[in-house]
């Protein structure tokens, strides 16, 4: 898998403030919301375009568009709602399906709650977002439920990412098949026994929706 930490002062400036404890819920979104624009730039790198003309005040010019099929973003609910704005902000014209997953809190196993996707992905570039790669067990799942309806391209956007989680995906790729990208805004030391990220930022989906 190609994992791309981003390396930009101001993306590690809002992440800092991310992780502080003291940051507030609101600020928090927009921060979350602000630091996903930045990586959705690094994220569509290898988005498909095809050529075409265009005719500027003086010239006709050679330019790009996005190719068909459209790309399709996925935010895993609860906490990858809060990366769907700042990822529309680059790719407005990308269709959005929802995968809804919750972790068991025992076992740390992913249970899919809600499901609303394109039946047919075929030759779909997809870009599946969760904040944090954890056990990757979320995000192994979404990859599998894409790949298996036929995407054949998926790049994972997270906001910080455990080792742990990152050989987990490395783990499985053969049986996914298709390549994976991963680009996220740190890569973490590990994952605590409660199966949190650290030194993480706590729990994304909390922080989000002002539920601490
Ligand atoms: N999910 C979170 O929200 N935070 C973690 O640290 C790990 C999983």
């Amino acid at each position: 898998m190609q994992v791309h930490v981003a390396d930009h002062p101001l993306i590690s400036h809002k992440l800092t403030l991310l992780r502080d404890e003291s940051t507030d819920s609101p600020t928090f979104r927009r921060l979350a919301d602000e630091l996903v624009t930045l990586l959705a730039y690094e994220a569509t790198r290898e988005v498909r375009v095809e050529a075409v003309d265009v005719k500027t005040p003086v010239a006709m010019a050679r330019g790009v568009k996005l190719s068909d099929p459209r790309p399709l973003v996925v935010p895993i609910l609860r906490a990858g709602l809060g990366m769907l704005e700042g990822m529309q902000r680059l790719l407005p014209t990308a269709e959005v399906g929802f995968l809804g997953m919750v972790r068991n809190e025992e076992t740390f196993d992913p249970v899919t709650y809600a499901e609303r996707l394109p039946d047919d992905l075929t030759g779909r570039q997809c870009y599946v977002l969760d904040p944090m790669l954890a056990t990757g067990g979320s995000l192994a799942a979404a990859i599998h439920f894409l790949v298996k309806r036929g995407a054949d391209h998926i790049t994972a956007v997270t906001l910080l990412a455990a080792p742990e989680g990152v050989a987990r995906i490395e783990a499985e790729l053969e049986t996914i098949g298709v390549p994976v990208t991963l680009v996220t805004a740190g890569l973490d030391e590990k994952l605590n026994e409660l199966g949190y990220i650290v030194p993480g930022l706590g729990d994304a989906g909390d922080r989000l929706y002002g539920v601490v």
